[in-house]
């Protein structure tokens, strides 16, 4: 690419051309001062291009590694430290790579396929309007659910089932919906979906697996029930209650909706290339802001992603 002096050298040089137009005959100088314009327009933009290249070269890159200096607006706060999401959710990934789950992160940027079609709702489900997506002007789709990463999931493990073993995996993930914000509802939040395929999975096995999730991460025994619920990518789905826990302040008699699952439906192994005769899987997704709010007994979510300082200072 030509230097920022170079261009500017080329334009001066091209403005000078300019006054050659008087000397030419009427019908040359059009097509002189089209053909003058033109160029111009273009040395413009190479110039435009060659500064912003020059600006960007000139930011230092930043170690992120580097101890903080002393915030001078706010000098009584020092350091730095985890967001509250971020410690539940890394306690919650604790507890799954105890069972023997592999982790994978979700994508913040998805597509209708992985979105939709790859999870059984087919074009023009109804079920579709229910997850009130965003999307990109180029068509893309920030995730309303990390259950997008079931199909990436499945079909990075497959070969595993040939091979005998099983597929075990959760994936922690931010996802986004259009809807509007309140002290249940953001727009942003994060999930943790899992997955369990195997020749022989049953729900009693997924309800195995959820009630030590709650009871390890509660750190005590709990109850748990089940009620009807619909997905089109589970067939049964259900959701999934938890007994209030007593370190919550409940005394056995309230039930607390936790997450959505189910068996996975034979159409979204199919896609995926797994042979849904031979193979049955279970899986779940569920919000981390909501267990958070729980544990800490907040009660609006809007903190989460506020960065107010007094509120993440609390942790
Ligand atoms: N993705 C669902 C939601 O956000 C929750 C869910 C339900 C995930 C059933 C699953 C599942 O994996 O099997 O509402």
């Amino acid at each position: 690419m030509l230097s920022v002096e170079d261009i500017k050298k080329s334009l001066k040089a091209l403005n000078a051309e300019y006054a050659k137009m008087k000397t030419l005959a009427k019908e040359e100088r059009k097509a002189f001062g089209i053909q003058l314009n033109e160029q111009r327009q273009k040395l413009q933009q190479e110039l435009q291009a060659a500064e912003e290249a020059a600006a960007s070269r000139k930011v230092k890159p930043i170690d992120v590694t580097a101890p903080s200096a002393p915030n001078k607006k706010i000098p009584e706060i020092k350091q730095g430290s985890k967001h509250p999401l971020m410690t539940e959710l890394n306690r919650v990934l604790d507890i799954y790579s105890h069972m023997g789950f592999n982790i994978i992160e979700a994508r913040q940027l998805d597509d209708e396929f992985h979105m939709f079609e790859a999870l059984n709702f087919p074009d023009g489900h109804p079920a579709r309007d229910g997850y009130d997506t965003f999307r990109t002007e180029e068509g893309f789709i920030p995730p309303a659910h990390t259950s997008t990463m079931q199909h990436r999931a499945l079909v990075r493990y497959r070969d595993d089932l040939e091979k005998g073993g099983q597929i075990a995996v959760v994936i922690p993930g931010r996802v986004f919906r259009n809807e509007d914000v309140d002290a249940t509802h953001e727009h942003t939040f994060y999930q943790c979906e899992g997955i369990f395929v195997s020749e022989d999975a049953t729900m009693g096995q997924m309800l195995g697996v959820l009630k030590n999730l709650f009871e390890v991460y509660y750190g005590q025994d709990l109850r748990i029930k089940t009620q009807p619920g619909y997905f089109p990518f589970t067939e049964p789905s259900v959701e999934l209650l938890i007994e209030k826990p007593k370190s919550l302040g409940g005394k056995g008699d309230g039930w607390l909706e936790m997450l959505g699952c189910g068996m996975i439906h034979p159409n979204v192994l199919k896609i995926a290339g797994i042979d849904s005769e031979k193979y049955k899987g279970f899986a779940w997704g569920g919000g981390i802001d909501r267990l958070a709010m729980l544990k800490y007994g907040l009660n609006d979510v809007r903190y989460f992603e506020s960065g107010k300082l007094e509120f993440l200072k609390e942790f």
